[in-house]
């Protein structure tokens, strides 16, 4: 008799040793590839720090009403999601699909989580192979012999071109931002056709009129044109520009630029050629999936006390220091102040709308949320310990590691002539690249960043396997160790579509051109953009509007009315109107771009 038991009796099921130990482990599960690998590359798309304002934000509004929520389902509970829910109504409720879908997310973003941190495993290697000096003794070499060859001409104009294409590009992108994507579209298709037509030697004035019997189509292709002569403007003055600045500067300080330019080129090359090859080489990326795997299964299969918390005390701390190492590096790169106001200083020309909604979309996948992670982690809590406070102090220093991810990472990227809005590619591509031209020091702060990554990856791949295996667990009987082995194993085999997902020599590398997505991009999209939200937005009316009262009261006795009064207005209200226009924005009945 589930319902009548007192749930959260020790019996035979794991619990925390200790209040640090669960928070720990619950802030190791939210900090990982996220923090350090998605926020720095998305708050470099969105354009810093108003996206940075929006994501606080989010995490305070919606992201922490949620976490307390979670704690306290799993807490009032003591069963894992699916088994929670039923727990709670004493037998069979619809609840228990919230519990389904974060067994399915977890699975899901396990699969391609365990490449990512695979990546990181390789780079770490490669960082204490490749980052000796003879890269950038091999780059001097090369740059003195192209200072030597070329023409003083010759390198002027490439600087010229390099300069003015460097500072164009924001403003491209800026104008490009200000017409939606369907302009864009309908822009590319009018020019198809119209050079289709005077290929073929038609007349090309009647297939514009053709096209253009479509009102709306008309104005899209006129918005897309009048920006495009913008952007040609812009590149035209960059260009103008850049003739100016070099036609000034002095023919030896030319040669000096000029050097350092293919010095950087070839490292570029270099290291492209050599940290790109883990990614499209299905074979590797498998080999250090499979390694991570394994590490993922063996601590969770050593238990919640002696698995999970023991790992998770040593590597959070650990994980920390490096950081902090890494942003004292930081505060004395020449970059730092360009990167701290790009951080911090909130510029509204910088971020479009669709960048709110992404921030609230990853403010879910950070906190480890909406899959029932916390849940999961809750119900090895001992009743009575400070919900609010343990979920403020999870999400801070969830936040805090991610902002000081971006104080480290900014700086160098600003300081080594690297591009803040780089994408998905901006620590894969540009940290290598930073790290190769520090030369010896590199190597060193290559083997920390990397090795982080692998760290804060880990503690949050123990969470997502402890989801789907403790359903086994508490559901099904299974003991501990079948259940970690036999779904890890599991996931491990539906993680190889993803592996190979770059690999141009299988198939599915022609996922991408079919689907748009490649596989790994797709498992990623459906979980941060569907999965996550969607569970979240259950949880937070559950916990707000259906949560049987009895139960709620007693996980929120002794805190104080204000904050009770306040946590419930933020999860009746707050947070499932905000995640409501996410789901909407995604679904595309809200078209906000
Ligand atoms: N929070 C983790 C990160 O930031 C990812 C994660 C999502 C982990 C959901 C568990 C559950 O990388």
């Amino acid at each position: 008799m589930s319902a009548s038991t007192p749930p959260h009796i020790p019996s035979a099921r794991g619990q925390w040793g200790s209040r640090t130990g669960f928070i720990l482990a619950a802030a190791g599960s939210a900090v990982g590839l996220g923090n350090i690998w998605k926020f720095p590359y998305i708050t470099g798309d969105n354009g810093g720090g108003l996206f940075v304002l929006i994501y606080l934000v989010c995490i305070a509004l919606v992201g922490l009403p949620i976490m307390a929520a979670e704690i306290m389902i799993g807490r009032a509970a003591g069963k894992q999601p699916v088994g929670a829910f039923e727990a709670l109504h004493g037998g069979k409720t619809g609840w228990a699909v919230i519990g389904w879908l974060g067994v399915f997310a977890g699975f899901i973003i396990l699969s391609y989580y365990v490449v990512v941190a695979g990546w990181s495993m390789d780079y770490t290697l490669k960082s204490i192979s490749h980052f000796t000096d003879p890269i950038a003794e091999r780059a001097d070499e090369d740059a003195k012999r192209y200072r030597a060859a070329t023409p003083l001409a010759v390198m002027r104009t490439t600087l010229i071109e390099r300069r003015a294409d460097h500072e164009s590009t924001e403003p491209v992108a800026e104008l490009r931002a200000r017409a939606p994507k369907a302009a864009w579209n309908a822009w590319d298709k009018y020019n198809k056709a119209v050079e289709a037509a005077l290929a073929s030697g038609a007349d090309a004035d009647a297939a514009r009129a053709v096209l253009f019997e479509d009102a709306a189509f008309a104005a899209r292709v006129e918005t897309a044109e009048r920006l495009h002569a913008q952007m040609a403007q812009a590149r035209a003055r960059a260009k103008s520009d850049a003739e100016a600045y070099f036609g000034a500067m002095p023919d030896r300080q030319v040669r000096d630029e000029a050097e350092t330019y293919q010095r950087r080129q070839h490292i570029a090359e270099e290291v492209g050629a050599a940290f790109g090859q883990v990614v499209a080489d299905g074979w590797t990326a498998t080999f250090w999936a499979l390694l991570f795997m394994l590490a993922t299964i063996l601590v969770v299969a050593g238990g919640i006390s002696g698995g999970i918390e023991r790992v998770t005390t040593i590597l959070m701390p650990l994980l920390i220091g490096i950081i902090l190492v890494m942003v004292v590096y930081g505060m004395f790169q020449r970059g730092f102040s360009e990167a701290f106001s790009f951080v911090f200083s909130p510029d509204p020309s910088r971020l479009k709308a669709s960048g709110i909604l992404e921030a609230l979309g990853h403010a879910f996948f950070t906190l480890s949320l909406g899959m029932g992670a916390m849940i999961t982690y809750g119900s090895y809590q001992r009743r009575k310990e400070p919900l609010f406070k343990q979920s403020i102090a999870i999400a801070g220093i969830d936040t805090a590691v991610a902002l000081l991810a971006c104080l480290m990472l900014f700086p160098i990227i600003f300081s080594y002539g690297q591009e803040p809005g780089a994408g998905p590619g901006l620590v894969f591509k540009s940290m290598p690249l930073a790290f190769a031209e520090m030369g010896a020091g590199g190597m060193l702060l290559g083997i920390l960043f990397f090795g982080l990554l692998v760290v804060a990856a880990l503690t949050s791949a123990i969470s997502l396997l402890e989801v789907v295996a403790s359903y086994f667990i508490d559901q099904r009987g299974w003991s501990r160790n079948k259940a970690a082995w036999i779904i890890g194993g599991s996931i491990f085999i539906f993680a190889l579509p993803s592996a190979f997902s770059f690999d141009p020599d299988f198939a599915m590398a022609s996922w991408e051109p079919t689907f748009g997505k490649s596989f790994f991009d797709t498992m990623d999209y459906l979980a941060s953009n569907w999965l996550l939200p969607m569970g979240g937005l259950l949880i937070a009316v559950y916990a707000g509007w259906f949560m049987p009262r009895r139960m709620r009261d007693a996980e929120l006795e002794g805190l104080a009315p204000l904050v009770i009064r306040g946590w419930l207005v933020l999860i009746k209200y707050v947070a499932p109107v905000l995640v409501a226009l996410v789901v909407l924005q995604k679904v595309g009945v809200l078209a906000i771009d």
